[in-house]
């Protein structure tokens, strides 16, 4: 059985990315990383990704601050393309995914967000939490479609609100549960696509 081929999208630091390769490298997921590209040239998951000897790209976004240029998300879909990319990661990724990705691999594209959908989407869903007085928040991983954090959900995982949490506080005790999540995610595909062979 071949490993499943991702490709990584990413803006930000990375560790979500971290977690999928490390469980990749601990030989716990039939999966390898193709490539990861990022629209963030400075971002710290391309020279994550380096480290690790996988292939890292920036592609510059274009003029538009919430999504890729068309012309940047064609270039996008022809990298993956080439790297014969089956599954597309979205690993702390900002920007929403128009037509061209979604065109190109439509239901192979995930995503994980912190809280738990379908309360709190957008940018900083931890903040939105503590603001609105949640007692509880969380992650999800869902299949990316064409609204903003909409699309089929696959997994989540609760977390509680202490007394006294700081966004940086909750934000941690979020991506606890986000680095075991998503490679358990990857790895529930992995093993559906072997059902199906
Ligand atoms: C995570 O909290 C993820 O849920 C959100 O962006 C953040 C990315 O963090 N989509 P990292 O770059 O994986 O560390």
């Amino acid at each position: 059985m071949e490993k499943l081929r991702l490709g990584v999208l990413g803006s930000g630091k990375g560790s979500n990315y971290r977690a999928i390769q490390e469980a990749i490298l601990r030989g716990e997921l039939e999966a390898e990383t193709r490539l990861v590209i990022s629209d963030v040239e400075t971002a710290g998951i391309l020279g994550l990704a380096r480290g690790y000897g996988v292939r890292a790209e920036y592609v510059a976004p274009g003029r538009y601050r919430t999504k890729l240029e068309p012309e940047a998300e064609e270039r996008v879909v022809k990298l993956l393309s080439e790297a014969g990319v089956e599954l597309v990661v979205l690993a702390g990724y900002m920007r929403l995914v128009k037509e061209p990705l979604l065109e190109a691999f439509g239901g192979r594209i995930i995503n994980i967000h912190p809280s738990l959908l379908p309360a709190f989407p957008g940018l900083e869903a931890w903040k939105q939490a503590l603001a609105a007085g949640a007692v509880e928040t969380g992650c999800t991983v869902h299949y990316v479609d064409r609204g903003m954090d909409t699309g089929p959900i696959i997994a989540q995982r609760r977390v509680p609100v202490l007394a006294g949490d700081t966004p940086e506080t909750l934000h941690a005790r979020i991506q606890v549960q986000e680095h075991e999540v998503y490679p358990e995610v990857v790895r529930g595909i992995v093993a559906g696509r072997r059902g199906n062979d």
